[in-house]
């Protein structure tokens, strides 16, 4: 079960904040030149991942208050409520189970005191035997021709994780097969994709967790709409859409046959999908041992984090350090930097992940907070950021804990792009962490304008963890996006938030639905407030004229 403690009640809580008060004058080169051991003790490796923390601000005796503050929040009884099918996701009254997804461990797992797996194999057989069917072209579309584009239809989770992976994953891709994501309901995404898809060689996946959600919803219909223009015939939807989604009645009325719907269940968490039937597009763009694989790997993580003691438990000590920036330094954003192109969404993937996850501010027992809880998370691929927005992270006012992530071994080990790239990597995280002291920039003799100095320094001791990976493999990609999942986890049992619903969603949408019927015809709008009636009253005179 999930307690409902206050974290800041806790001793270690208390002792964390004196401790804080001690490291705020603190300097990370101080720090490694005190502490040779740093590399050794700080760095944390699980297989092919190697975690190296000890950029952080932390010594010994932080992490000690951490793995206190921990145990006192009795983080380990959480994870266990997780993995044996508590109701944890409470305000829904649901299990939380995106670990039985990838469960290879032969045992049974009970939501509601039923074992989930058969259902979980059930699917997963149903999901090879279509990648086989359409890999193999016996599975045809209406003029006979195999298939050889995908387009999966979703938003948020339904679209963001198969959309990261299958992109993270681009060297894996079956030959001849190629994707497109269609999330936003401005109709220019739908109409771009289908500019260029063939009717005749085209799936639509249409991915929804609800089967009811407005954007999805919509394009599903124009895609559907699109596709009867050239087909001409109903029956021929069947061998052109299909559905992911734990609402059969919905996909039914939506005119899908359910044979060609691929189940999930309610203890799955929309942004925790990839690994059920929404992975579907993964499946068919990187074959279905792959995707096997990319399950593998995120149960490798699973029983890393179920059963390694938290000082050495790679999820656990994310959460802590990143909390230890959250709680007791004021930081306000983290940044997620991959060194590897193909993992270009990587950072938006967790963005969701995380903000829609611990963006919460009243506790498990209904009282607000008065501590902070999920930052916001960012990022893009270096080294583009480095020349975008770096300048902020090493001379700005704001302390912006980052992580870096780069591969060893390059999918495309071409000239020398690959050392050049791992360079800016390690030089990135060492500039963060020495800064440029008056002494080193007159030392490079380079700003005889005495004047410019101050402009030339680098306070340095900005914070980093660096994940140097062997190579990305289906199997790494779903070991490290299992990581970054438990690190939300744990957090969120810490701060006494549940992390597993999402009603700050919910507003935004009721509002648009009752505006939706207003914005017809042209009275002027009046039911709302000043500024909201008169932005839809301008957009009524604008489109008018
Ligand atoms: O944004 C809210 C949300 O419910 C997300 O949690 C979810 O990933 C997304 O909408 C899509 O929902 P569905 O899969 O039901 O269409």
């Amino acid at each position: 079960m999930l307690h409902t403690i206050n974290p800041t009640t806790t001793a270690a809580w208390k002792a964390l904040a004196a401790h804080a008060g001690e490291m705020k004058d603190a300097h990370l080169r101080d720090l490694f030149a005190k502490d040779h051991e740093r590399f050794p003790k700080y760095t944390l490796q699980h297989e092919d991942i190697l975690l190296d923390y000890s950029k952080n601000l932390v010594t010994d005796k932080t992490l000690e208050l951490l793995q206190g503050l921990a145990a006192e929040c009795k983080v380990k009884d959480g994870i266990e409520a997780m993995f044996t099918g508590d109701k944890i996701n409470h305000t829904e009254d649901r299990s939380v189970l995106h670990t039985a997804l990838r469960n290879f461990s032969g045992k049974p797992v009970l939501s509601d005191g039923k074992d989930v797996m058969p259902d979980v194999q059930r699917v997963l057989a149903q999901m090879k035997n279509f990648c086989e069917a359409i890999h193999s072209g016996a599975w045809k579309g209406y003029t006979g021709k195999p298939i050889k584009t995908i387009v999966n239809i979703g938003i948020g989770g339904s679209d963001l994780g198969p959309l990261m992976v299958t992109e993270a994953l681009r060297p894996y891709w079956v030959k001849g097969m190629d994707a497109h994501f269609v999330s936003n309901v401005d109709g220019t995404h739908i109409a771009e994709t289908l500019k260029v898809v063939n009717p005749e060689e085209t799936l639509f996946l249409i991915a929804s967790k609800t089967f009811t959600t407005q954007e999805t919803m919509t394009n599903a219909l124009s895609a559907r709409d699109w596709f009867l223009s050239y087909a001409k015939d109903e029956a021929f939807v069947a061998k052109h859409f299909a559905a992911l989604s734990t609402n059969a009645k919905a996909v039914a009325a939506f005119g899908i046959d359910t044979a060609n719907m691929f189940e999930f269940w309610d203890w799955v968490g929309g942004r925790y999908s990839l690994w059920s039937a929404i992975g579907l597009s993964i499946a068919l763009m990187v074959g279905y041992n792959n995707f096997e694989s990319l399950l593998k790997g995120a149960h490798s993580t699973d029983n890393h984090f179920r059963h390694t003691h938290f000082a050495q438990n790679i999820p656990v000590v994310m959460a802590l350090v990143g909390l230890w920036y959250t709680n007791f330094f004021g930081a306000q954003t983290e940044a997620i930097l991959p060194y590897d192109q193909y993992m270009h969404r990587f950072s938006a993937y967790f963005q969701q992940g995380n903000m829609e996850s611990n963006g919460k501010s009243m506790d498990r027992t209904g009282k607000k907070v008065t501590y902070a809880t999920g930052p916001v998370i960012w990022g893009e691929p270096g080294t583009n950021g480095q020349h975008a927005f770096y300048q902020l992270i090493h001379q700005g006012t704001l302390l912006i804990p980052c992580d870096f992530i780069a591969p060893a071994i390059s999918h495309n080990p071409l000239g020398d792009h690959h050392p050049k790239l791992l360079s800016n990597f390690f030089a990135q995280t060492e500039a963060l962490m020495n800064g440029k002291t008056e002494a080193e920039v007159k030392a490079e003799g380079k700003t005889p304008d005495a004047s410019l100095i101050p402009f030339k320094l680098f306070s340095g001791s900005r914070p980093t963890n660096s994940f140097l990976i062997k190579e990305i493999t289906p199997y790494t990609l779903g070991q490290l996006i299992a990581l970054y999942e438990h690190k939300i986890f744990v957090q969120g049992v810490i701060w006494n938030i549940f992390t597993f619903d999402q009603w700050g969603v919910e507003l935004g949408k009721q509002l648009a639905g009752k505006i939706l019927p207003e914005l017809t015809g042209d009275e002027p709008v009046t039911a709302h407030d000043a500024s909201t009636n008169g932005l839809i009253n301008a957009y009524k005179k604008w489109r008018k004229a």
